[in-house]
């Protein structure tokens, strides 16, 4: 987790870059799916971003759902203080693990939960159950992940070998990344929610250079939870291991690949439910 947060802090000023916009069109299906239920909602709505990074979503949510007492967490000092700069102190910004939030936050006292990008960091169960204890009857929670399918024809087809020897599909299975879209489902249905949206995002990327995959990886965070891995890459061999990609990858450019994110929104099951 230290790794993940030094990550973080590092690129925080450059996270918004969004490499190929693959967070901001997630996002964008994120709020239309809870804005189209507004209507099931009551506002104004108490809402929790675990792992809030930069607060685009609160911030965007804003503008779009009437909002009540916010709070979002986050591991990244860097992160919370680019948050803080968007969201003008209406957000309460919390500097810990989320796997904590219910020491800050009453059981069934929220409308909205929002957990984009964080399942490869947390032990998905834990936060799972922990959102749906903190949820009141017919709360919502919004689930943004990318799936071990997502870029999988690199690791899978293309460079199988040297996805093994850096250890990307290990590494992948032991975060708590679900397989795939399908399973993300399941996954929230195991913890008591009904799924109310889904929506698989599937976009192609094309890695022109090593810069890109740079970006990719480590400007944009997605390979955050990797450096975190069982190679413990981040802590003494994330520049080797860059050179030694670098190198390895060279020939190869322009490098294709789908990226997948699991996007669904789920309800914790009301009172007046029908039985
Ligand atoms: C990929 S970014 C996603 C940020 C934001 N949710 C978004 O959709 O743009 C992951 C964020 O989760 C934070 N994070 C990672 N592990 C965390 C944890 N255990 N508790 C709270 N935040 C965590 C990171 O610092 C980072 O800001």
């Amino acid at each position: 987790m230290v790794v993940v947060s030094r990550v973080y802090d590092r690129v925080a000023d450059l996270y918004d870059d969004d490499w190929s916009g693959l967070y901001a069109m997630a996002r964008m299906h994120c709020i239309n799916q809870i804005a189209s239920q507004l209507a099931s909602l009551d506002g104004p709505l108490d809402t929790v971003d675990f792992g809030i990074g930069t607060g685009n979503a609160l911030s965007e949510l804003q503008q779009r759902v009437p909002l009540g007492d916010c709070t979002g967490f986050d591991i990244s000092k860097g992160m919370l203080t680019q948050a803080a700069k968007k969201l003008n102190g209406n957000v309460k910004l919390i500097h810990d693990d989320a796997a904590r939030a219910d020491r800050y936050l009453n059981e069934e006292s929220l409308d909205l939960a929002l957990c984009h990008f964080l399942l490869s960091f947390v032990n998905a169960h834990h936060a799972l159950d922990m959102a749906h204890s903190l949820l009141r009857p017919g709360g919502m929670l919004s689930l943004a992940t990318s799936t071990q399918e997502s870029l999988s024809e690199i690791h899978n087809i293309h460079y199988p070998r040297v996805s093994r020897l850096v250890g990307v599909q290990r590494s992948l299975r032991q975060a708590s990344t679900p397989l795939n879209h399908r399973q993300c489902m399941e996954l929230l249905e195991i913890h008591g929610f009904e799924i109310v949206d889904e929506h698989l995002q599937r976009q192609s990327v094309c890695f022109e250079s090593f810069d890109d995959v740079r970006c990719w990886a480590l400007d944009s965070g997605w390979a955050a939870s990797f450096l975190d891995g069982p190679l413990g890459i981040g802590k003494i061999w994330v520049r080797p291991a860059f050179a030694l990609a670098e190198l390895l990858f060279h020939p190869f450019y322009p490098i294709n690949a789908t990226n997948e994110i699991s996007i669904v929104l789920a309800r914790k099951p009301g009172p007046i439910d029908p039985p």
